[in-house]
């Protein structure tokens, strides 16, 4: 999926969804942290009939597993969201809306009937804040998640590099590559307006032009945003809330005390804070600091159903994924959404029964084991 998005994109799109922060260490770590654990069968246990179904953010899903909230979507397929949103659907899968993008909160909830969160910030102007708690309601969103690992931009030096900064300052090579990529770039020319479709109220968008789209959100990030905002949020929300972006069980035990009903646990898939441990190292100790009770997503580096076997294993109620499914938009649309999302799950339900656990309620400890290290 990623070699057929990287073919069919123009490399600064293909790059701003593949790139991470400064080095990459964490980008690179994330994925690479899953192979550090093993996974320990059992045997002779009856795979016939394998239960994979949970309850996530209060809804029940097919399968542990829930698509991340991702920005600017339109610039990796036209049919944008709307095409995520119906594959998730079509495999009874939560789908959760990122603030960032090029879909309506609204026309998503009517599109789309399944299980879906909406991907929130705590903004300066915290009217803006409390205008998405209210719309969410009103338009059914089941969940939120609050993004806490932003309070400004990680440096994205592919981006940089590309001129895909803002405002753009593309380079002659990306230039050619736009080029090259008639594909994309034609449709994008003159296909449906660009647009943050959720916040574009806010500014007269055609008067202003859409950097001054952009220029307004990015002011409205805030540095000062703490745990009383986050209690705020709760109160105001009154529903399923997981902090986003959470690393420590500190941290984890500090947004259950606030209201969270669950944490997912996140470096922003490597593109905040480079040097950030991967989400799968820190499952355990999560778990462990606030018990059974709240949603432990485990998001990013997942790219095997396995992956997800080993999260679980290790204490996660479910994983999310980010980029897995954004290759399969980019290279072709809902289909190849769809395509990710069964791979996925053949391969997560194969390796339960060749882990021999029949039902992933029965997934625990004795079946990971971390390369080197004591068993529990
Ligand atoms: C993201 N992510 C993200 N997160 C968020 O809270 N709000 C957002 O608008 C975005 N936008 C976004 C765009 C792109 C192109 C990517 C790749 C990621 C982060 C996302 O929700 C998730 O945390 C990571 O993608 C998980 O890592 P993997 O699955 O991509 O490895």
């Amino acid at each position: 999926m990623r070699a057929l998005a990287r073919r069919r994109l123009p490399r600064p799109i293909f790059d701003y969804i593949d790139g991470g922060a400064d080095d990459e260490v964490t980008l690179r770590r994330n994925a690479a942290a899953f192979a550090q654990y093993e996974l320990v069968p059992d045997v002779l246990n009856d795979v016939s009939r394998i239960r994979t179904g949970t309850t996530l953010f209060g809804e029940r899903i097919a399968w542990p597993l829930m698509l991340a909230p991702t920005g600017l979507t339109r610039m990796f397929h036209g049919h944008a969201e709307l095409a995520v949103a119906r594959a998730a659907a079509r495999h009874d899968l939560l789908y959760s809306l990122s603030t960032l993008g090029t879909t309506r909160l609204e026309a998503l909830a009517e599109t789309f009937g399944g299980p879906k969160v909406f991907q929130i910030y705590i903004f300066k102007d915290r009217g803006l804040t409390t205008e998405f708690v209210a719309r969410c309601k009103e338009a059914g969103f089941h969940g939120l998640a609050l993004t806490v690992d932003t309070p400004v931009a990680g440096n994205r030096e592919r981006d940089r590099v590309n001129g895909l900064s803002l405002p753009p300052r593309l380079t002659l090579k990306s230039m050619l590559s736009f080029a090259l990529h008639p594909r994309w770039s034609l449709p994008a020319l003159t296909g449906s307006r660009f647009d943050l479709a959720n916040v574009s109220h806010k500014v007269d968008a055609l008067a202003a032009g859409p950097m001054s789209l952009f220029d307004y959100i990015g002011g409205q990030f805030d540095r000062a945003v703490t745990w009383r905002d986050v209690e705020w949020l709760a109160a105001e929300w009154g529903g399923p809330l997981a902090i986003k972006g959470v690393m420590t069980p500190e941290d984890a035990k500090r947004a259950i005390g606030s209201g969270a009903t669950g944490v997912m646990i996140s470096n922003h898939g490597g593109r905040q804070l480079d040097g950030a441990p991967a989400p799968i190292d820190q499952i355990g100790l999560v778990r462990d600091a606030i018990g059974e009770g709240p949603d432990v997503i485990c998001d990013g580096g997942v790219r095997r159903g396995s992956d997800v076997v080993k999260a679980l294993a290790l204490g996660a109620t479910a994983c999310s994924i980010g980029r897995p499914y954004l290759y399969g938009l980019a290279a072709a649309g809902e289909a190849g959404v769809n395509r990710a999302l069964s791979l996925l799950f053949e391969e997560f339900e194969r390796t339960l029964i060749l882990a021999g656990v029949n039902d992933i309620t029965q997934l625990g400890c004795r079946h990971i084991r971390r390369l080197n290290e004591l068993w529990c």
